[in-house]
């Protein structure tokens, strides 16, 4: 039996392909279909003893059946270590009940994937009040890959470094921001936000912030409803801000969440590939390559 390969569902194979073109080892396609009543049917064509299983889990929750059905099926081909490359980790944001009876989603779909796979591998997973993955997944090995350099690359080398600022929306965009201004030697800040709801969040400003002039680049690991990051540009426009660029690392928003963060004044929104997207500029492949190496 071959001892690593990589397998992907036919959603996955175009980035799975480059993937294990960077490894150096055989794509194994995993078909799907689906049964009249609308249930998912899976079948492995082919197992490694290692068989990584690229996956992505961005709008997840069909996504997650057939990731269950694609291992079990490897498993029945022979596999005995099922890596698991997700490069968006799905469900971390609900990471405790905000009101009473909530499920805390993170952990049940931790202990979930727990169950299947026997590595985790991912980009930039969102840890707020976790302190890393283990404490999350403790019986299972992970490997959150920083998307730092991927970021520090779309920043623009022609502006003078002093005319730029770094800026994260969010208490929690500290580390992120902090990776990528340090790559990029330029300086950061964090502001402060506060969420009303899912598509309701106030953010504020330092008094003190060197804003006006700045070409700013709000850097976040996710955009989803959008709300983060229009309210942060409206509050940089009204300080001065000379032009906004915003850099995610999952980019999970639609269209219309597009056309809003455009009017907000941001004037380009660049993503990595974890997840498809319109606004997808750089590619995390060679990082996830390196990682399951
Ligand atoms: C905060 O918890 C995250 O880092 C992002 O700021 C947040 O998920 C963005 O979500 P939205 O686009 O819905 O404001």
């Amino acid at each position: 039996m071959i001892d690593t390969i990589i397998a992907a569902t036919p959603e996955n194979m175009e980035a799975a392909q480059k993937l294990a073109r960077d490894i150096g080892v055989e794509l194994a396609p995993i078909e799907t279909s689906t049964f009249p009543d609308g249930e998912t049917k899976v079948r492995a064509t082919k197992a490694g003893l290692r068989t990584i299983l690229f996956h992505r889990l961005d709008h997840p929750n069909d996504k997650l059946i057939t990731l269950i059905l694609a291992v079990s099926a490897l498993r029945e081909l022979g596999a005995t270590e099922i890596v698991l490359v997700a490069p968006y980790l799905c469900y971390m944001r609900q990471d405790q009940a905000f009101q009473t009876g909530e499920a805390v989603s993170q952990r049940v779909i931790a202990r979930l994937l727990s169950q299947w796979v026997d590595h985790i591998v991912t980009v930039e997973p969102h840890l707020h009040r976790t302190k890393n993955l283990s404490a999350i997944f403790p019986h299972t090995k992970t490997t959150a890959i920083s998307a730092a350099p991927l970021l520090a690359a779309l920043i623009d080398n022609e502006t003078p470094p002093s005319e730029i600022l770094l800026i994260g929306p969010d208490a929690e965009a500290h580390a992120w921001t902090k990776a990528v201004s340090e790559r990029a030697g330029v300086p950061f800040i964090v502001l402060r936000k506060t969420r009303h709801g899912d598509r309701d969040v106030t953010i504020t400003i330092d008094e003190r912030a060197p804003i006006a002039g700045k070409h700013i680049y709000l850097v976040d690991d996710i955009v989803s409803s959008g709300a983060t990051l229009c309210a942060a540009a409206q509050v940089l426009k009204k300080r001065g801000a000379a032009r906004i660029v915003a850099l995610a690392v999952h980019a999970l928003c639609g269209e219309q969440e597009l056309k809003e963060i455009k009017n907000a004044g941001i004037v380009q929104l660049l993503s990595t590939d974890t997840i498809p997207h319109k606004t997808s500029a750089i590619s995390a492949i060679s990082l996830i390559a390196r990682a399951v190496m």
